[in-house]
């Protein structure tokens, strides 16, 4: 396996995710839209739900709900998003579906939930949109449960380094995402990890991170 490169994170964290959400805001609905009508990002994300194991699950960045909506009636469901108007489209989207799940707006650096009290926590194409990786690694771990497992879905430099990914890797880094090389950031955090290529020729990973006891 070879590696990934990480992209620099920004210096003003704050103004980094204040502009994010403006854009969440004006693409709220345009971004649910595109969520269902492309193939390959639905199929991409649909991969977290064999790994999750409930009865507590916790999805951080659900956007507008694609996901969550397919599994919230299986376990007991959280959800937390920092973009309000995410927060009221998902509303919407699960309510459609009669299921139930508790969806809260706040930042995944400062998770309103006690230490250790989810089985599973589910985050897709989410990470790289993090000011700070090890600080929302780490309040993602604090919340996880003693072997517990955090299912990450992102896009990153892919190890091997082909051309092809690498190149939809710098389009998105250049779309202004933080691609991160996930190994080091699991191992500083202490968590045992794995890592399968999914899609977009090895530049979107599915890793499986456990918190040990
Ligand atoms: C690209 S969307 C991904 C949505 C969904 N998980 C998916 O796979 O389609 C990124 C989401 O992360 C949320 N987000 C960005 N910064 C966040 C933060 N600091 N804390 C929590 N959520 C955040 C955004 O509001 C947005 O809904």
């Amino acid at each position: 396996m070879g590696i990934s490169r990480d992209s620099a994170e920004p210096k003003n964290a704050a103004q980094f995710t204040r502009e994010w959400d403006r854009a969440y805001t004006a693409f709220a609905r345009p971004y649910d839209l595109g969520v269902r009508l492309l193939p390959f990002w639905k199929t991409w994300i649909l991969r977290a739900l064999p790994h999750i194991v409930g009865p507590r699950v916790l999805e951080v960045s659900f956007g507008t709900g694609h996901l969550i909506s397919q599994y919230a009636g299986m376990f007991e469901t959280h959800g937390i998003d920092y973009n309000l108007k995410m927060v009221t489209v998902a509303r919407k989207n699960l309510l459609r579906t009669g299921m139930k799940a508790e969806l809260v707006n706040g930042n995944v650096e400062d998770l309103p939930y006690p230490d250790a009290s989810f089985d599973s926590l589910v985050n897709t194409m989410a990470f790289s949109g993090y000011p700070n990786g090890v600080r929302a690694l780490n309040e993602m771990k604090r919340v996880l449960r003693n072997n517990g497992r955090l299912i990450l879905i992102d896009f990153t430099f892919p190890p091997d380094q082909n051309w092809m990914g690498s190149n939809v890797a710098t389009l998105w880094e250049r779309s202004g995402d933080i691609l991160r090389d996930m190994g080091p950031l699991f191992r500083d955090c202490d968590l045992s990890y794995t890592d399968e290529s999914i899609g977009a020729w090895g530049s979107v990973r599915l890793y499986v991170a456990t918190k040990a006891t």
